[in-house]
């Protein structure tokens, strides 16, 4: 807590140290005999911008024109002036592997059309290679302001925040966007640094490339495809950009073709268990993207000691008033005859082999309790509610659809309880 605390603080002081700042550029504008005095200063400032700029422009780290033509911004350009070099957070020495690329974009659909492409986190060499790959598009080297130093994956995913506001309203540290360029972007192609330690996902340079990136393809106005390249040894979020999407993968490229409209569905989320989500749409009917894509989901496995209960739990929520899909996944030891009966009550069964809980002792009631991890591979819905098959539902649960992945009640610190869970396949 204390580290938010003084987080908060400083955002606070950030705030009004900015407001500070204007202030003075605000108040002459009123008064007549003082008007010269911002002239002056406003010339003084183009020339110290201009200064600047010569300089940038000119220095070996960011000298390409294309760069500076459609992404500088005053705002990035202080920023790198005063860091003058590259945060080792965000920079990723791995060897770029061309032939891997090379063979991820011959599985590219379209590729003959692609005519902006926009890349972010590569070194300077290697965006004049990238410039051989795509000889006819514009390429627009992104710059991405980074995250300060105080944001640390504990800020971001606290153990604990303050649910009932007693001291403080939970917030989320914020993190630069990119800015979106004037060219249209066709393909955004990022280095995702992946340090070779078990936290390699616990990376706060790496989430927020990610995160930049998929902001700027969410920009794209209306239907156009934008697809997503990474050039990274570990597994891009499943959370922002899911394994469907991935249209090809060769190594450590991927490649996504990432539905637009879910992407901005999901960045209107605060990044972080930092702060309480609301429900994605708060209006009660139009929480659902499609309905025909959503579903409550239960699962049996191990014994057929829950079958009546799953029976019971089908009729409670079809008694609730929801019409979405039921679905059952059961494993071998779940008969025929038993099957019959789920598919009665409303059921569609799914077969699927149980997993086993490798920290489980053996014959324990939880031995075979990671089955629940199947779930996420029905893909071929959008979002799951999932209960335990020992619930009743007493009202219309619906609702929860508008709820973000993963929504459930929490046990103890970072454990959740998993017998109700809301998810996104
Ligand atoms: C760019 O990164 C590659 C590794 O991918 C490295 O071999 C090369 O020396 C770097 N070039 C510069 C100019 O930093
Ligand atoms: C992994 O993360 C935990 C908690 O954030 C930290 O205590 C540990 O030192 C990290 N391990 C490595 C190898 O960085
Ligand atoms: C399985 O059971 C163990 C022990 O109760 C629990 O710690 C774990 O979270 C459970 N896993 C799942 C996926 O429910
Ligand atoms: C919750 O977790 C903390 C530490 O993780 C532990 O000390 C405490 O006993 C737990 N509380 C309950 C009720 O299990």
């Amino acid at each position: 807590m204390e580290t938010r605390h003084e987080d908060a603080y400083k955002r606070r002081s950030h705030k009004s140290k900015v407001e500070d700042i204007e202030k003075p550029f605000q108040i002459p504008i009123q008064d007549k005999s003082t008007k010269w005095k911002l002239q002056l200063l406003k010339l003084i400032l183009v020339i110290i911008l201009l200064a600047v700029f010569i300089t940038v422009l000119y220095s070996p780290t960011v000298c390409h024109p294309e760069h500076v033509s459609d992404s500088l911004s005053r705002p990035h350009f202080v920023n790198r002036w005063m860091r003058g070099g590259s945060d080792p957070r965000y920079v990723s020495h791995e060897k770029v592997n061309w032939d891997e690329i090379s063979n991820a974009l011959d599985g590219m659909p379209k590729r003959s059309e692609i005519r902006g492409v926009g890349l972010l986190n590569f070194n300077m060499t290697e965006n004049d290679i990238w410039k051989q790959f795509l000889p006819n598009a514009k390429h627009i080297h992104l710059h991405l302001d980074h995250a300060e130093e105080s944001v640390t994956w504990n800020t971001l995913y606290p153990e604990w925040i303050d649910e009932e506001q007693e001291d403080e309203v939970p917030s989320c540290p914020s993190l630069p966007k990119l800015e979106v360029p004037r060219k249209r972007l066709d393909l955004i192609i990022v280095k995702l640094p992946c340090r070779n330690e078990a936290n390699w996902s616990r990376d706060v340079a790496r989430l927020h490339l990610q995160l930049a990136a998929a902001g700027l393809a969410a920009s794209a106005k209306g239907y156009h495809q934008v697809q997503l390249l990474f050039v990274t040894k570990c597994f891009p979020l499943p959370n922002l950009f899911s394994c469907k999407e991935l249209v090809v993968r060769k190594g450590s490229a991927w490649l996504y073709k990432p539905n637009l409209n879910v992407l901005r569905e999901k960045l209107q989320l605060p990044v972080g268990s930092c702060e309480l989500s609301v429900p994605l749409k708060a209006r009660d009917e139009d929480y659902s993207q499609n309905v025909n894509r959503e579903a409550y989901a239960t699962i049996l496995h191990s014994a057929d000691v829950y079958v009546c209960g799953a029976i019971t739990a089908a009729q409670s929520i079809r008694m609730a008033g929801s019409t979405r899909d039921l679905v059952i996944l059961v494993d071998e030891t779940i008969s025929e005859y038993h099957i019959s009966g789920l598919e009665l009550a409303g059921w569609k069964v799914r077969t699927i082999q149980r997993i086993r809980n490798p920290k489980a002792e053996k014959d324990a009631y939880n031995e075979w309790n990671y089955s629940k991890f199947r779930l996420w591979q029905l893909t071929d819905y959008d979002k799951i509610i999932f209960i335990d098959a020992d619930l009743l539902i007493l009202r219309n649960i619906d609702f929860l659809f508008g709820m973000p992945e993963i929504s459930a009640t929490g046990n103890n610190g970072t454990l959740f309880n998993s017998g109700v869970m809301v998810l996104w396949c």
